[in-house]
């Protein structure tokens, strides 16, 4: 069997797991460590060690990672819910030299865009899908015909004068304590206006309150179908351990 290491940092967890590469199947536990206050890069490495340790890494066992941020040739470009050292920080590199071990990068909403194309809810589907995340922020994945197209950024939209994820994300709900009809109506502002953008085929939603899809999608009212990520909360973990062993382009 075919495995890697798939570890998925976000503004309020850091989460890893073994990934069986063919069927994206989590074969070893989830561990799940709170993000470091601040999310500084030495106190966010630490962390990822401590889940490589738990998980008893084999020296050659590729490990992917995910991160919320904009990742252009293994660099971090931005950071919206993490330490401002991050942006245009050499983080492949930095992960790389000290876990001795070679870490590949990505966004963490392309993970789980990357996850749900290969083997999950976006397999197989034509034209554009769009995965968007809702946790913290809301992250976005352009998937066309299957293929990838990274660092889309949809929750940076301005939509009535207000960052779309701070008006729309899982944590506004959370911090504004909203009904889910309250919340359903920013989420519906939130998907017709991207469809007005770009007219996607489908929208697949991830992150942890898509396991309670039932709750809140039949509550939005979008052209395209909605349907929840096959790997729920667990699709940038899976995504990240499949994008570390992607052929490089
Ligand atoms: C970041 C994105 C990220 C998303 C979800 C946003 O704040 O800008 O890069 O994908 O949060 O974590």
């Amino acid at each position: 069997m075919s495995v890697a290491l798939g570890i998925d940092i976000g503004g309020t967890g850091i989460k890893g797991a073994r990934v069986n590469l063919a069927t994206g199947e989590l074969v070893s536990d989830r561990v799940k460590i709170a993000t470091p206050e601040g999310a500084h890069p030495p106190d966010v490495l630490d962390v990822v060690q401590e889940i490589v340790d738990t998980l008893g890494h084999r020296e050659d066992e590729p490990i992917g990672v995910c991160f919320p941020a904009v990742v252009t040739h293994g660099r971090t470009r931005s950071a919206s819910n993490v330490s401002q050292e991050w942006i245009d920080f050499p983080a492949d590199e930095y992960l790389t030299q000290e876990l001795g071990q070679p870490i590949r990068m990505v966004n963490d909403a392309d993970a789980a865009g990357f996850a749900e194309a290969s083997l999950g809810s976006a397999r197989g589907v034509d034209g554009l899908v769009i995965l968007t995340t809702l946790g913290t922020g809301i992250g976005s994945a352009f998937l066309m015909d299957g293929v990838l197209v990274p660092n889309s950024e949809l929750g940076l939209l301005e939509i009535d004068g207000e960052l779309a994820e701070k008006r729309a994300a899982n944590s506004a709900r959370e911090r504004e304590g909203l009904s889910f009809e309250e919340w359903a109506s920013r989420l519906t502002r939130f998907y017709t206006h991207v469809e007005t953008l770009f007219a996607p085929e489908l929208f697949v939603i991830g992150g942890g309150v898509s396991s309670s899809h039932e709750k809140f999608f039949p509550l939005i009212e979008a052209g395209a179908p909605l349907v929840p990520a096959h790997f729920l909360n667990n699709a940038g973990i899976i995504g990240s351990a499949l994008w570390a062993t992607k052929p490089q382009d």
